[in-house]
């Protein structure tokens, strides 16, 4: 099973935006997906219909498998969504809660509650080919629980100085809470590690040579195809909705075709890439020529 950090965390990057079009995506191509939103802000909660803090209590969130020592299964928390093989973890502000829970017993030496969410994937791996983790936007005890339970990591990037700026002050802490993970014998193993450029303007000279620098930089750690910035984005996410549940045009067919190019473009690199991780299909990706 391929377990996917949409991760970075410099906010409003566009994790959530591309966690809840990447799960529908794969979905829509037949794999078996579970989506969890591990952020209290609940954004991708959010784009499911739900009304987070009316719709759901916190017992139908994460919170209580990673609060509690007697759960052993995440069954639990998951739904059904409204796209076949699309299961959700949803969040909600409450999930906050176990920041500071996990904080303050981390503290007294349970190292080992970094795990938990590691094992809640665990207990319903059977169920699925792929999970996305949709993490808060900052370095605490749930974005290192993802860090330990992914098997890959997909960062976002928009090109402007400040977020490519903090983007390298992630991959530094990246690489420190990699090496601290690792001195305590839990560091993940990463099938992949890529970056999407995201919400891009190329009318715009500095984000144009940005993007030059980070191909540069990043060389094939980069995705190909930049997610650009669309107003088919904007508009659906003010009606709760994703492009692909849409069914017409919220802008016009031209903005939405060039739209549904970008995203299928970014989510087939990363499909390749997970079909790469299983062994029975890097084969016949070889012989299609993506390997
Ligand atoms: N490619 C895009 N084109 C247009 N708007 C976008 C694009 N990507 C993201 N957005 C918008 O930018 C805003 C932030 O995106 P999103 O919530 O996905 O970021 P995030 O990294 O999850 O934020 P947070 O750190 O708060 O969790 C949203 O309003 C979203 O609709
Ligand atoms: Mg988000």
């Amino acid at each position: 099973m391929s377990v996917i950090a949409v991760q970075n965390f410099k906010g409003g990057v566009g994790k959530s935006t591309l966690s809840v079009h990447l799960a529908q995506y794969l979905a829509i191509r037949g794999y078996r997906v579970l989506l969890i939103d591990c952020d209290s802000q609940a954004s991708s909660t959010t784009l499911f219909g739900y009304v987070p803090d009316l719709d759901l209590a916190e017992e139908e969130t994460l919170y209580p498998f990673l609060r509690e020592g007697e759960r052993d299964t995440l069954d639990y928390a998951i739904k059904k969504t409204h796209f076949d093989g699309l299961d959700l973890v949803p969040a909600n502000l409450r999930l906050f809660q176990s920041e500071y829970e996990l904080a303050a017993r981390m503290a007294r030496g349970e190292g080992v509650l970094l795990n938990r969410l590691a094992q809640g994937i665990q207990s319903v791996s059977d169920l699925y080919d792929v999970v996305v983790l949709d993490p808060p936007p900052a370095l605490g005890a749930i974005s290192l629980s993802v860090l330990r339970a992914a098997n890959a990591l997909v960062v976002p990037v928009p090109p402007t100085v400040m977020d490519f700026s903090s983007t390298a002050a992630f991959l530094t802490m990246l690489s420190e809470t990699m090496h601290g993970l690792r001195d305590r014998e839990m560091a993940p193993t990463l099938s992949f590690l890529r970056f999407v450029a995201s919400k891009v303007d190329e009318n715009k000279s500095m984000q144009k040579a940005l993007m030059d620098l980070m191909r540069q930089i990043f060389g094939n750690a980069m995705i190909r195809t930049p997610l650009k910035d669309s107003a088919e984005i904007d508009n659906a996410t003010a009606r709760l909705m994703s492009v692909y549940e849409l069914q017409g045009p919220m802008t016009s067919k031209s903005v939405r075709d060039r739209c549904l190019t970008y995203l299928d473009g970014v989510c087939g690199e990363i499909e390749v890439d997970i079909r790469k991780t299983w062994p029975s299909h890097l084969a016949r990706l070889r012989k299609e020529g993506h390997a």
